[in-house]
């Protein structure tokens, strides 16, 4: 007989807190994910703030992001911030030559994004450039940012570029990809330069943490994960880490399309993403090795799907639409990260805006919020809160070659105290019943909303906006310390109990 799903939550052993951080975005000088998506200018015809697309900022603000990672990506080490301050006008024109041989006018830059991050209310993540630029560039690039008002040369250029107070750095990045894009480097390379571009990089007086991320590996690369952690832990306060989700991942070229896919890769799509648990497992305890107290945190900043572009789109803009499929790589991947909070403690999904899993998607004057969207607002008790420890016994979702676990579990107790519980079915064609022992907890009631729909590749599109977003869903009931419901075929319920 089949396994029915059970799972076990135990609210009488906490465990590690989920870093807001967790929850952070990604946005990067690529296609339309910065001009045309975020930024339209002042003299827009799209209403805007100050440049910024009004709509855009609402919806972001409405999901609470905590966090934003900018310029790049792969454009962070091409990247000069000398080119983006200044009068507009006056700023130099190159070109993109990672996204798609485009002018680059350098209209959004320092002052655009760090307004920008404070209009919707994100702490900052900016990325230096290691690849082509020098450790005196990015010293400068720190001091313009974060030297008191009125004390140096570069902050009274700041102000005379409209801001005469520092912002404030949360993350530096130390570069990019450092084993690709950001300049083909060897570890060994890659760690003495991030010691050497750490060295030099100083917030101003009065500035708080700015914790310095080097550039990690990507995928199951644990060389690289052992090398910088032996070479540089000490100097460093994150690793990045880099996984992209792809329904078929023999070949770079064929990833295959982000509609009208046939089941096999809705299967293969969830089981490639599970690696995730593997790949964080996996370089955790390369890192527990060189930094057992954790103080080095291993940083997500670039996870997500990543398909084939969509038909008629600039290949070099990585446009993709975004289906039910999305929001269940979203929610596995937070499942994920809560699961190993103590060392995963920033992440950024790639990306926010019109780029790869995006949360909105824009054309002209229209915007559109998609399943993954509707995910990161179903989580937002998670931002912050407690994780609770879930073990779980689920029925497996079969379909050709392909096995996987047809539920994923997560819990959590947020600021306020109240538990909350996401249930996933990631089976396309089967409701799962699932009870749910709650230990350590007295609730009366559960009540929440679901993230489903008819088709695997059911996404919201500007003619239809609508098909996917949540709903309440009452379908749970509580008994004594049992929580039961059924999960309908492919969906994603989240509980608050009571
Ligand atoms: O997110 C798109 C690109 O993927 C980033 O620029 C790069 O870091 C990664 O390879």
């Amino acid at each position: 007989a089949e396994t029915a799903a059970r799972a076990t939550v135990r609210a009488d052993q906490p465990g590690a807190q989920i870093h807001r951080d967790v929850f952070g975005q990604f946005m990067e000088h690529l296609g339309t994910g910065i001009y045309g998506g975020i930024w339209v200018g002042e003299r827009s015809s799209i209403p805007n703030i100050r440049g910024y697309r009004r709509d855009v900022v609402e919806a972001l603000r409405a999901i609470e992001v905590p966090m934003v990672r900018w310029p790049g990506g792969c454009f962070a080490d091409e990247y000069h911030w000398r080119d983006g301050i200044g009068p507009r006008a006056r700023r130099p024109v190159k070109v993109n030559t990672n996204w798609g041989g485009v002018n680059e006018d350098n209209s959004f830059g320092t002052h655009e994004f760090m307004g920008f991050a404070e209009l919707i209310g994100a702490r900052t993540y900016v990325s230096a450039n290691v690849g082509s630029g020098t450790p005196a560039e990015t010293s400068q690039w720190v001091e313009y940012l974060t030297a008191p008002r009125d004390s140096t040369m570069l902050a009274r250029e700041r102000a005379e570029n409209g801001h005469p107070e520092p912002w404030t750095v949360n993350y530096l990045g130390i570069g990019n990809e450092l084993w690709g894009c950001g300049g083909n480097m060897r570890a060994e390379y890659a760690s003495d330069l991030t010691n050497r571009f750490i060295t030099f990089a100083k917030a101003g007086r009065d500035h708080g943490p700015m914790l310095k991320i080097a550039s990690g590996p990507s995928d199951a690369n644990y060389e690289w994960t052992e090398t910088m952690m032996r070479l540089s832990a000490k100097h460093i306060d994150g690793l990045a880490l880099h996984f992209y989700t792809r329904p078929r991942d023999a070949v770079w070229e064929d990833k295959g399309a982000a509609l009208g896919f046939p089941e096999r890769e809705w299967a293969t799509t969830i089981e490639h993403t599970l690696q995730m648990d593997e790949y964080v497992t996996k370089h955790s305890a390369i890192m527990d090795r060189y930094d057992p107290e954790k103080r080095v945190m291993l940083a997500v900043d670039e996870w997500g799907t990543w398909y084939d572009p969509a038909p008629g789109s600039n290949p070099g803009f990585l446009q993709q639409q975004n289906s039910l499929r999305d929001a269940m790589v979203a929610a596995l991947n937070i499942h994920i990260f809560s699961r190993h909070a103590e060392r995963v403690k920033m992440a950024a999904i790639a990306q926010m805006v019109n780029v790869l899993q995006a949360m909105l998607l824009t054309d002209g004057p229209r915007m559109v919020r998609t399943p993954t969207y509707w995910v990161f607002d179903l989580y937002k008790p998670w931002q912050g809160a407690t994780s609770l420890p879930v073990t779980l016994e689920s029925p497996w979702y079969h379909r050709d070659e392909v096995a996987v676990p047809a539920i994923s579990v997560s819990a959590v107790r947020d600021r306020t105290g109240a538990v909350h519980v996401a249930l996933v079915n990631v089976d396309p064609n089967r409701a799962h019943p699932i009870s749910v022992d709650l230990q350590g907890l007295q609730a009366q009631a559960a009540s929440g909303r679901i993230i489903t729909a008819a088709a695997m590749d059911a996404h919201n599109s500007f003619d239809a906006p609508e098909v996917v977003q949540p709903a309440a869903f009452d379908g749970a009931s509580l008994s004594g310390s049992t929580l039961s419901a059924t999960l309908p075929a492919k969906s994603i319920v989240v509980l608050k109990l009571q």
